[in-house]
């Protein structure tokens, strides 16, 4: 039995942030911002909602457009690096936004290759034959932890939601058909949110001295993301024993244009092989592949019986590649 993606959808704020407006807010260009990172804007997500709002509007376009009773659902697992709150998870006011009355759930922070954690785990409790319908979703809210007087950080990052419903299929070729995550924390000091967890807890101090705020060493994080995306994914489509020209798109994690080029030519595949949407809303975490995924899917880029692989790098270092053979219509 594997696990087959049956639903597919994402959520958006509506107010957005062009590169024109940051030029008012620090010292930047458009040029230098989408000659480095290709993104043109990102949105915003009003205070005050948190990443919870996003992700159960993901959800729900899914509920909605599957007419599905959200009772059906056994787990919710929220990718986030930007909860709610520190406590309860962020899957608990998701539930209750989407009245799904008879499931459980919890958050998984796997930075921006979160949503690929949250995948491959929620898979496991399908194949294993424990939960028909799990909602996997990744959410994130950056713009509660950027610090929008740093140019290094300010333009590159958004806020969004997408979410997928995973269903059991008896076809051993369908759905999420490998996966392969790594983890080292050697990365942990290029790219972090130095306080607010039990180490720093949050005071006065680590407010004054901006500690809550993401910082990223952007060259070594460059760098590491190249290697390890196009290391990995290979390893994946290796073993598979498929080639780049059997690979129907690559859905990868939106960081850096540049990063997404890059890997795309190592791994030897053309641009319309590759699924790019970070012009519209930079790096959203944990929400760019599905968000990404979602966007394909309604522009019939994905056919029946595709093979489908997605790649993301990110805090840890986490990265991982997961390679799904498409189910939907
Ligand atoms: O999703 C999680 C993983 N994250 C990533 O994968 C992000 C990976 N890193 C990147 O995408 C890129 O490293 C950045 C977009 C963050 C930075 O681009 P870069 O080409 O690596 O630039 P850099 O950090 O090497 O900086 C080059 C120059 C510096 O000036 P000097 O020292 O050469 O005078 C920066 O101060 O560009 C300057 N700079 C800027 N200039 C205008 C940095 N940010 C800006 C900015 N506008 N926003």
């Amino acid at each position: 039995m594997k696990a087959a993606i049956t639903g597919i959808g994402h959520f958006l704020p509506e107010k957005r942030i062009t590169n024109h407006d940051l030029t008012k807010m620090v010292d930047t260009t458009d040029e230098w911002i989408m000659t480095r990172t290709g993104i043109r804007e990102r949105r915003i997500l009003e205070k005050g909602k948190g990443a919870s709002y996003m992700a159960a509007g993901a959800a729900q376009m899914i509920l909605d457009e599957k007419q599905m009773d959200p009772n059906d659902l056994e787990l919710i697992i929220v990718a986030t690096t930007t909860p709610d709150m520190p406590v309860p998870t962020t899957a608990a006011f998701v539930q209750k936004k989407l009245k799904a009355d008879r499931c459980w759930g919890f958050d998984l922070n796997g930075g921006c290759a979160g949503f690929l954690c949250a995948l491959s785990t929620a898979a496991q409790f399908i194949e294993s034959g424990k939960h028909k319908k799990v909602m996997v979703i990744g959410s994130d809210m950056m713009s509660s932890i950027i610090d929008y007087e740093d140019r290094n950080t300010c333009v590159i990052f958004g806020d969004a939601a997408g979410a997928v419903l995973l269903e059991q299929s008896m076809d051993d070729n369908a759905g999420v058909v490998d996966f392969h995550m790594r983890l080292d924390g050697e990365g942990a000091s290029y790219l972090y949110v130095p306080a607010g967890g039990s180490r720093t807890p949050a005071s006065h101090e680590t407010v004054k001295e901006k500690l809550h705020f993401v910082y990223q060493d952007g060259r070594t994080v460059f760098k590491h993301a190249v290697k390890y995306m196009t290391e990995i994914s290979r390893q994946v489509v290796e073993r598979n024993n498929l080639n780049s020209k059997e690979i129907g798109l690559l859905i990868p994690h939106q960081a850096n244009l540049r990063i997404i080029d890059a890997v795309a030519r190592k791994l030897d595949l053309d641009s319309d092989q590759v699924v790019v949407n970070i012009e519209k809303y930079g790096n959203t975490t944990a929400a760019t592949i599905p968000l990404a995924m979602s966007e394909a899917y309604r522009e019939n880029r994905m056919a029946k019986g595709d093979w489908i692989l997605l790649s993301a790098f990110g805090a840890g270092f986490t990265w991982g590649s997961i390679l799904l053979r498409w189910t939907m219509d």
